[in-house]
């Protein structure tokens, strides 16, 4: 499953931005929501979430780069997410974190950065619907991949196998594109997101189509 990131779409023109990649077949979209403490750039919050539910019927994947995101979750829930992903990092209350999300009746998500092992997963496994491995240090869009990721990637498949929940999507995120999509594919994971990889060619079917090609080459 391909997630184009709207952080590297044209914001004046997000409608259509969207769109563009909706009639390509990506079904989910990625929305990475930055505070300025967390990461040192600020985005987007829930009205830009809502303006999208309103005119989009497609999985909007909300990833929270932000501090405290307990106190985020029921804006974002009540926008219409269908996915909302806290940073591990970002709060000593993972799992009250992943229980409120899971209360609001949407998927739950939990995302480790580079730096950050997977310890602790067994905790929360079955509040889980989706682990998200950074592949870059959050923040930007446009970084390159961290190879050394890969491994913590094919861990966290087998971890997750071991808890008997393979069901759980494997995201990464960060310098995904056509050279990197298939090693991260054949580590594990299910979910990529793309941001420059999409939203920096001007013709998206071009692009949507490459990164297809190369993970099933
Ligand atoms: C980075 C964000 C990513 C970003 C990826 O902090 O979480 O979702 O949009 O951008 P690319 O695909 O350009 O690395
Ligand atoms: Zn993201």
């Amino acid at each position: 499953m391909i997630a184009p990131s709207i952080l590297s779409a044209d914001f004046g023109d997000l409608q259509s931005e969207v769109a563009s990649v909706v009639a390509c077949g990506c079904d989910w979209i990625h929305v990475d929501v930055m505070d300025g403490h967390f990461v040192p750039n600020i985005t987007m919050g829930p009205l830009v979430v809502s303006a999208l539910r309103k005119r989009f019927s497609c999985k909007l994947d909300i990833h929270l780069m932000v501090s405290n995101p307990e106190s985020l979750i029921p804006a974002f829930a009540d926008a219409g997410a269908d996915v909302i992903t806290v940073h591990k990092e970002a709060t000593p209350h993972v799992h009250r974190a992943l229980q409120m999300i899971r209360d609001h009746g949407i998927e739950a998500g939990l995302a480790v950065n580079p730096g950050t092992g997977l310890d602790g997963l067994e905790q929360v496994a079955d509040l889980l619907d989706l682990l998200l491995i950074m592949t870059v240090n959050p923040g930007f869009g446009g970084q390159a991949f961290i190879p050394a990721t890969l491994g913590k990637i094919a861990d966290a498949k087998s971890r997750l196998a071991a808890l008997h929940r393979s069901d759980v999507a494997i995201e990464v995120d960060g310098g995904i594109n056509a050279s990197t999509i298939r090693s991260v594919a054949e580590a594990g994971a299910t979910v990529f997101v793309a941001g420059s990889a999409v939203f920096g060619e001007e013709n998206r079917q071009t692009a949507v189509d490459r990164l297809r090609t190369a993970l099933h080459a």
